[in-house]
C-alpha cells in the first residue's frame, strides 16, 4: 500500500492542537517547575530528573542525553513510529480532520479511521443490550445477585452500566448482525463474537455471565468482563485484545475515578472489578481497578496525570498472589520511586479481605477504609516489614539472611537522610523489641552500607554532550583547544537562535572575516538556518520564535544531522548567562573562528614558503615570508582577544 500524503494544513493543525505536556505525560511522569516540567528522561536510563518539557516553546529535551524535540518527535522516537503515523493518531485524539495530497488516499484514510468510530458503537449498542437483558426475566438471578450478594444500589448498577449476557449461544450476534445490520466481521474483531470451533458460523463469547464493562478513561465502553454466576471457570472472561482494548494499558473505572483523584490529589488501585465498583459506591471514588494482570508503568503513569504530589496507594489482595502483584508494581516504578518522584504505599487490608469483603463487613466501613488508607506503610517499609513476616529473627541464620535482604534495599536509596531512617527501621525491627540492641544493629547495617554522597553531584551537561565524530581532525597547534572551537561555534548559533536581536550582529562579524563553522553538523544546521530565516522572516506567526520551530521540522527530513545539533534549541539558565553577556560572547567567539581560519592560511604559507626556490621565485618566497609574519601576528592578537574575553567568561563557569 502507497502511503498517503498527508496535507501540510493537517500536519500545521495538529502541530497547532497537540499539547506537548499532555503528549509527552503518557509517558513521562512530569512535575511542574518554573514554567517548564521536568520529569525522567525516557530515552536513557537516569535517577534524578534531567528531562524537561516547555509547553512555552512546545519542546522538550534532556540535559542528560541531549534528547530533544517536538511532540511530534517524541512520539516518533518514543513509539517507534513513522512521522504520518504520529500525526494521525493526533489527528484521530485531537479531532484534525485529514486531508491528504490525493483524493482517493483520502477515502482509504477515512476508511482505516472510522473502524475504531464503528467498534466504539457497536460496543455501546452491546453494552446497552445487555444492561436491557439484565431486566428481563432471563437477567432476574444476576439481578438479585447484585442486589443482594453485593449489595449495590440501583444507582450504582446505573452508574457502572452493568448487564447480563443471556445463557444462549447467539444472542449478542444476532442482535448486532441482524437487527442492527453491523458487520460480522466487525462485531468479531469487536470481540463479542468468534467463529465455532467446529461448523460454520459464530457463537457469542459471553453468555449466562454477568457483564462490566470497561471504559477507556474518557467514558466510552472498549471492552468487557463478564463473571460467572455459577462457578464456571474462568470465574471472569474478558474481551479479547482487540484494536480498542488492551488490557495491560487499561485501568478499570479510570473514567469514573479522574476527579476523585485530582481532588483527594491521592489514586487507589484494587485488584478486582467489584472491589473498584464497591468502594465508589461507598463514596471512595479516586479508585481504580487493574485488570488481573501486572500493574504496568504505562498504567501508573496514566495515574499520576491525576495527582499532582504523585500519590499512588496500591490496596492488593493480601495473599500471595497479591503480595506478588505489588512487588512487581513496586519493580515496575522502583526509579520513580527511590528518586522520590512517586510516593507509593501498599495497603492491605485486615485479615486479607478484599476491599469489597471488607466493606460489607464492617459497619462504618467507608471511615475504616479511609483511615487505613491514611496509615498505610510506604513502599519500602511494606517491604522490609515483608522481609520480616514468617521469619524467626531468632534462628541465626534467618537473621543473617533478613538482614542482608535489609542491607540490599537500603542500598538502592540515594538519599542519605533516607537512608539512615531505614537502618533505624530496620534496627528496630531486628532487635525484636530489645531496645539495647538497637544501637548495635545500626551500627552493624551502617557498615554494611555503600556510602552515598551527602550533595548530589550533577554532570554538567556540557560533559556528556553527544562526542563529536563527523568533522575531519583538525590537527590545529590548537591541539586541545579544539574544544574550545566547538564550544566557540555553539555559543554563536546558541545566541543566534535565542536572540532573534544579536542575529544580525552574528552574520555582519562572521561576513566581515569570511568566517566559517568549522564543524560539520554547525556548518549544516547553519546552512538550515540561512535557508528558513527568510521564510521565518515573512511568517505572521503566534509562536515567540519561528525559526526555531521551523528548524524542527527539518528532524524529519534529516534525523540524524538534527539530532547532533538538538541541544541548542534549548536553554537552561547556565546557557541563559551566556545569553545575558552575548556581545562580550560573539566577539569572543568569532575570534576564535578566526583563529582557525588563520592558522589554516598560516601553515598554508609555511608550506609554500619551504617549497619555493629563492633563486627562481624570489618574489613569491618573500610575499609568503611576510603572509606568514601577517598571520603570526594576527594570531597573537587573536589569542589575547579570546584569553581575555574568554577567561572572564570562565569565570562564570561557561568553560
Ligand atoms: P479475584 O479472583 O481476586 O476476584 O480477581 P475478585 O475480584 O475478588 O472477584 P469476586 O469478588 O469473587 O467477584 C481479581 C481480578 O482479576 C481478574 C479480574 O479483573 C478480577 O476482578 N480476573 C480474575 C480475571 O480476569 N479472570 C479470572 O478468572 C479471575
Ligand atoms: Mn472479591
Amino acid at each position: 500500500m502507497q502511503i498517503p500524503r498527508l496535507h501540510p494544513d493537517t500536519i500545521e493543525e495538529v502541530k497547532q492542537r497537540a499539547d506537548i505536556v499532555d503528549v509527552i505525560s503518557e509517558y513521562v511522569v512530569l512535575r511542574k517547575r518554573g514554567k517548564d516540567y521536568v520529569g525522567l528522561c525516557p530515552f536513557h536510563n537516569e535517577k534524578t530528573p534531567s528531562f524537561s518539557v516547555s509547553p512555552n516553546k512546545q519542546m522538550y529535551y534532556c540535559f542528560g542525553c541531549s534528547a530533544g524535540g517536538n511532540a511530534i518527535k517524541f512520539l516518533m522516537e518514543a513509539g517507534k513510529q513513522s512521522f504520518n503515523d504520529v500525526i494521525l493518531d493526533l489527528a484521530r485524539r485531537y479531532q484534525v480532520p485529514i486531508q491528504t495530497l490525493e483524493p482517493e488516499q483520502r477515502q482509504q484514510l477515512q476508511r482505516q479511521l472510522s473502524l475504531r468510530e464503528q467498534l466504539y458503537e457497536i460496543l455501546a449498542l452491546a453494552t446497552t443490550f445487555y444492561q436491557h437483558a439484565l431486566r428481563q426475566p432471563q437477567g432476574q438471578q444476576a439481578l438479585e445477585y447484585l442486589q443482594s450478594q453485593r449489595h449495590l444500589s440501583e444507582a450504582t448498577i446505573q452508574q457502572f452500566q452493568l448487564g447480563y449476557a443471556p445463557a444462549t449461544w447467539e444472542t449478542i450476534h444476532r442482535y448486532l448482525v441482524e437487527q442492527k445490520g453491523k458487520p460480522v466481521q466487525l462485531v468479531e474483531q469487536a470481540g463479542l463474537i468468534a467463529p465455532r470451533k467446529s461448523g460454520d458460523g459464530y457463537r457469542d463469547r459471553f453468555h449466562d455471565r454477568l457483564m462490566i464493562p470497561i471504559h477507556d478513561s474518557q467514558g466510552r465502553v472498549i471492552g468487557f468482563g463478564g463473571r460467572t454466576l455459577k462457578d464456571e471457570q474462568p470465574k471472569y472472561l474478558n474481551s479479547p485484545e482487540t484494536p480498542l482494548f488492551d488490557k495491560s494499558k487499561t485501568l478499570f473505572a479510570l473514567d469514573k475515578a479522574r476527579n476523585g483523584i485530582s481532588k483527594q490529589d491521592q489514586a487507589v488501585v484494587v485488584e478486582g472489578y467489584f472491589d473498584a465498583i464497591a468502594l465508589h459506591a461507598a463514596g471512595i471514588t479516586n479508585v481504580v481497578a487493574s485488570l488481573g494482570t501486572a500493574l504496568s508503568i504505562d498504567q501508573m503513569r496514566q495515574l499520576l496525570r491525576y495527582t499532582d504530589s504523585k500519590q499512588i496507594i496500591l490496596n492488593f489482595d493480601a495473599d500471595q498472589a497479591g503480595t506478588n502483584a505489588a512487588q512487581r508494581a513496586i519493580g515496575e516504578i522502583a526509579d520513580l520511586a527511590y528518586s522520590g518522584q512517586v510516593q507509593l504505599r501498599v495497603l492491605n487490608l485486615p485479615d486479607g479481605k478484599d476491599a469489597d469483603e471488607f466493606l460489607s463487613h464492617h459497619t462504618n466501613a467507608a471511615t475504616q477504609y479511609q483511615q487505613l488508607l491514611l496509615n498505610s506503610p510506604l513502599w519500602l517499609n511494606w517491604q522490609i516489614n515483608q522481609l520480616v513476616m514468617g521469619q524467626d529473627l531468632k534462628q541465626a541464620d534467618q537473621f543473617q539472611q533478613v538482614a542482608q535482604e535489609m542491607v540490599k534495599l537500603i542500598n538502592k536509596l540515594e538519599d542519605v537522610n533516607q537512608q539512615s531512617y531505614y537502618i533505624n527501621y530496620c534496627a528496630q525491627l531486628l532487635s525484636q523489641g530489645q531496645a539495647k540492641l538497637v544501637p548495635l544493629l545500626v551500627q552493624n547495617l551502617q557498615t554494611q552500607i555503600k556510602k552515598v554522597r551527602t550533595t548530589p553531584i550533577t554532570k554538567s551537561p556540557r560533559l556528556i554532550q553527544k562526542p563529536e565524530k563527523q568533522h575531519s581532525p583538525l590537527n590545529l597547534p590548537l591541539g586541545s583547544e579544539h574544544n574550545l572551537l566547538e564550544q566557540a561555534e555553539t555559543l554563536l548559533l546558541r545566541i543566534y537562535l535565542h536572540c532573534p536581536e544579536y542575529r544580525q550582529t552574528i552574520i555582519d562579524t562572521l561576513d566581515s572575516k569570511d568566517l566559517l563553522f568549522s564543524l560539520s553538523h554547525h556548518r549544516f544546521l547553519w546552512q538550515q538556518i540561512l535557508e528558513l530565516q527568510i521564510i521565518a522572516d515573512k511568517m505572521v506567526s503566534e509562536s515567540p520564535n519561528p525559526l526555531i520551530s521551523l528548524l524542527q521540522d527539518r528532524n524529519i527530513q534529516f534525523p540524524d544531522q538534527m539530532a547532533q545539533v538538538e541541544h541548542l534549541f534549548h536553554l537552561n539558565e547556565k546557557y541563559s548567562e551566556d545569553i545575558i553577556r552575548a556581545p562580550l560572547v560573539i566577539r569572543a567567539a568569532a575570534a576564535c573562528l578566526e583563529m582557525v581560519a588563520q592558522e589554516k592560511h598560516r601553515r598554508y604559507c609555511l608550506e609554500q614558503w619551504q617549497k619555493l626556490d629563492p633563486s627562481t621565485d624570489l618574489k613569491r618566497k618573500e610575499y609568503y615570508c611576510q603572509e606568514l609574519y601577517a598571520a603570526n601576528r594576527r594570531l597573537k592578537e587573536l589569542e589575547q582577544i579570546r584569553k581575555i574575553q574568554f577567561s572572564d567568561i570562565t569565570e562564570l563557569s561557561i568553560f
